[in-house]
């Protein structure tokens, strides 16, 4: 079965943590971003995957290539000019000729995406839209319902005294290929206007599968680093990661003094120095030099990061090349890769 992931326009970053590494490759737990997608899909008997992009993805290119390696048949589909969420998938989906799937590439859920197409089915639905439960609907697109699990209305981003529903559109749809006939070629057009509230006013048969499972939107680093600390956690699943409590790869030299206290993931050729202390949830990316008496605890740090003797770092994301001068302490914050001598520094 087909997949359309739409991992989004020229502006997708994940600001302002990084400008050189694009959304989609950001690493969880290590591994990027759009991978746990990918293989979660996958996981499913989905592995016909489009990646709808907006920009010259040669990282994404470089990375996944065809995706044969994986058992996946993996293309992209590029777009000229920003299309949209619907835009972008009449434009990936020209050859679509059964039931698929959309995904937004910037949201991570553990949506059970084969009893959602069971519950596609089961509705003789043209379109079915996964509906996640959140506290604080405002800054999302919230979808009213029917007992029987009709969509009846959509309302983007309603004011908090407005609030008529706490669930919300998780950005998984299931879609029969004719709805790509409500979608014209080659111009912007959103599903959540354009798309799916004219098929509510011509009758069709537009259904939400409600999920109480795991969903996060990944679009802003707090959320990047509660799901690299919910991933370490077990709190959602992916089959890039097993739940244990300390992984260290190959090639790391950790000095006996240093203590390391799980969920923690150490990527291959670091070097954790004496006395240093790494407390989870961690993640810390490849060749990275933990110094003398460093601390760090609830942090994501990236690639090549040299992190000075006594220094402390808590709650904070580290982007690749950074260097964290000796006794500096950081505490929710994230630092930028590009200007390493002069790092951008941000609140997260
Ligand atoms: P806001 O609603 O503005 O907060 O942004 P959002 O990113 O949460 O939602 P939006 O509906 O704009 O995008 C949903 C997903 O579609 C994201 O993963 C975007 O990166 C992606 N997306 C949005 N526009 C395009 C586009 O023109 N082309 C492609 N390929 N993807 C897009």
């Amino acid at each position: 079965m087909k997949a359309i992931i739409l991992v989004g326009g020229e502006g997708t970053r994940l600001r302002p943590l990084t400008y050189s590494v694009v959304k989609p490759m950001v690493p969880v737990a290590n591994r990027p971003f759009i991978e746990h997608v990918i293989l979660k899909l996958a996981a499913h008997g989905i592995n016909d995957i489009v990646l709808a992009m907006g920009y010259k993805p040669d990282s994404i290119f470089a990375y996944f290539k065809d995706g044969a390696g994986a058992g996946i048949k993996l293309s992209y589909s590029l777009e000229e000019k920003p299309l949209g969420t619907a835009g972008a998938v009449k434009n990936a989906g020209a050859h679509v000729e059964d039931t698929f799937f959309v995904l937004n590439g910037d949201t991570f859920s553990d949506i059970d995406y084969t009893y959602m197409l069971a519950f596609h089915r089961r509705n003789r639905a043209k379109a079915t839209i996964a509906l996640s439960h959140v506290e604080d609907p405002t800054r999302f697109g919230v979808v009213e319902t029917k007992e029987d699990g009709r969509v009846t209305a959509f309302i983007e981003k309603p004011a908090r005294d407005k609030v008529t529903s706490h669930w919300i559109n998780a950005g998984v749809y299931i879609l029969e290929p004719s709805v790509l006939d409500c979608i014209p070629g080659n111009q912007f057009f959103m599903f959540e206007k354009g798309v799916f509230p004219p098929m509510l006013d011509r009758g069709e048969r537009v259904f939400a599968y409600t999920s109480k499972s795991y969903w996060i939107d990944m679009g802003r680093p707090s959320q990047y680093h509660q799901l690299n600390c919910d991933v370490l956690r077990g709190l959602c699943s992916s089959p890039l990661y097993r739940v244990k409590d300390i992984t260290i790869e190959q090639g790391c030299a950790v000095h006996p003094s240093a203590h390391i206290t799980g969920p923690a993931v150490i990527n291959g050729g670091c070097n954790i120095a004496e006395d240093a202390t790494i407390t989870g949830p961690a993640v810390i990316g490849r060749n990275c030099l933990i110094g003398k008496g460093a601390s760090i605890s609830n942090s994501v740090l990236w690639d090549d990061i040299i992190v000075g003797a006594g220094a402390s770092i808590t709650g904070s994301i580290i982007a690749s090349g950074a260097k964290i001068e000796e006794s500096t302490r950081l505490e929710d914050l994230t630092i930028n890769q590009e200007a390493p001598s002069d790092p951008i520094t941000k609140k997260i």
